[in-house]
């Protein structure tokens, strides 16, 4: 029987994942989506078009290929709906291509409120979400009180959802947050007709039968491991568990079916929305690290903050994840830098460790290990023999340091600007 191949994001998330799962798309038939929602917004670059998914696996454009959305996934029929007439308009017609699972849990028009009046009475400490309804989506989950795509067939549906909407305005209210859904609320049951018309299925059934037919599945992991609910900087993280095991919950996958585990990773380090980052730069080398690399949110636009790779919260996310494989993306944004750091250790209250602590906050230190830049265009390189020394020095440290291959790198968006290595 085959296994599952797994791809999930090493730090705070928009590591390339999508780029990746377009590129390796083609070694499988089944692509699947194994938690998160349209928080996430996976860029793909090809024959000159760029293409953001946030609900839709990023197996979607290497045709023929069947796309699953895990019960793991949170759907917001509205986004989905904008997505995937999106889509079609460039010519991805997706109704064949594209399953769901009957499991997966539904964003309400009033999660997005909530989430946006949950934001609102933290105050100081908001932990700057996407705005999307993931919270409290994942919070009625969790607490037995939500709606899941399989209810849209339900004769009780046009019960289930003014119940649930009940609910949440008494929070609303409790919370004093003014608000009007009428106009969304309309979109939502339009954009549910529309969703309809895609197959629901008994996803993980779905799954291991095409793995006991001998097919091949990747999952497709969203957001990145520090922002895990369990493992990542609580409680600046998001509402699922974005790490390896998930992929088990999020599409029924027993543990002894997982395969490769590919940990991906940028060259250096970003983070949006609020929370603590140990290597952040402050200074015109993040603004440098910022403006070169794109750094502004697929989503929402916000900027992303910025800072050197941090190999102590790498190799936790090794650790966490069982990663097999590493993948390196967007080293060509520092091909001018003179120097480029890597934080080995953090000293803490005085002491240095090497492990990634309970909390990452206050008086933490992080130590450095300098490297010099290779000062030369990575993008036109298309083997790792055509990779400068001081390029191959970084690599081969972080493979020392990590004990684990880097076998892809990316030094490109684009989905040619990708080396394999053998
Ligand atoms: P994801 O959420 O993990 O799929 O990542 P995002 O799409 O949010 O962010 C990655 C961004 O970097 C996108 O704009 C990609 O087009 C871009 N990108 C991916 N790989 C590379 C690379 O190797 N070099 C450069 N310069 N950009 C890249
Ligand atoms: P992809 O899949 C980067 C961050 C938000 C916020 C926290 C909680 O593109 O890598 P949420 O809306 O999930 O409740 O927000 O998580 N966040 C992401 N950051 N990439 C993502 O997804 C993210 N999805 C959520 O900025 O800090
Ligand atoms: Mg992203």
């Amino acid at each position: 029987m085959k296994k599952v191949d797994v791809i999930l994001g090493l730090q705070w998330g928009d590591e390339g994942k999508g780029k990746v799962v377009d590129v390796l798309t083609p070694r499988y038939d089944v692509v699947a989506r194994f938690q998160g929602g349209p928080n996430a917004g996976h860029t793909l670059e090809f024959c000159g078009e760029k293409y953001v998914l946030r609900s839709i696996p990023s197996g979607i454009f290497q045709g023929g290929k069947t796309n699953i959305i895990g019960n793991g996934v949170v759907i917001d029929a509205i986004l989905f709906r904008a997505e995937a007439e999106e889509l079609a308009k460039s010519g991805h017609d997706l109704t064949r291509q594209l399953f769901i699972s009957k499991k997966a849990h539904l964003i309400l028009p009033t999660h997005r409120m909530l989430d946006a009046a949950y934001e609102a009475a933290k105050g100081s400490g908001k932990i700057g979400t996407t705005g999307k309804g993931i919270g409290p989506t994942y919070t009625d989950k969790v607490s037995r009180n939500g709606m899941r795509v399989g209810d849209l067939l339900s004769p009780d549906f046009p019960e289930i959802y003014p119940r649930a909407k009940a609910r949440h305005e008494s929070i609303l209210q409790s919370l004093g947050f003014q608000y009007d859904i009428a106009e969304l609320e309309r979109q939502w049951f339009e954009a549910v007709e529309f969703l309809k018309r895609f197959w629901f299925v008994d996803s993980e059934y779905f799954i291991n039968d095409s793995l006991a037919e001998g097919r091949s599945v990747l999952a497709e992991g969203a957001q990145g491991t520090l922002l895990d609910v369990d493992f990542g900087s609580y409680p600046f993280v998001t509402s699922s568990n974005t790490v390896c095991a998930g992929v088990c919950t999020g599409l029924g996958i027993a543990p002894n079916r997982i395969g490769e585990v590919y940990g991906i990773f940028k060259a250096y380090c970003t983070r949006v929305g609020a929370g603590p980052f140990p290597t952040e730069l402050f200074d015109q080398t993040g603004d440098r690290l910022c403006s070169i690399g794109h750094e502004f949110g697929a989503v929402t636009g916000r900027k992303r903050r910025c800072g050197w790779l941090d190999l102590v919260a790498l190799k936790y996310s090794i650790m966490i994840n069982g990663v097999t494989q590493l993948i390196m993306m967007k080293s060509d944004v520092m091909n001018d830098f003179d120097t480029i750091r890597v934080a080995t250790a953090y000293e803490i209250d005085g002491s240095r460790t090497s492990e990634f602590p309970y909390s990452i906050d206050g008086d933490l230190k992080p130590l450095y290990t300098d490297f010099e830049g290779w000062k030369c265009d990575l993008r036109g390189c298309r083997s790792y023999d055509e990779f400068p020394a001081a390029f191959r020095r970084y690599v081969e440290f972080i493979e020392r340091e990590t004990g684990v291959p880097v076998r892809i790198i990316s030094v490109g968006p684009d989905r040619d600007e990708t080396i394999i290595r053998n």
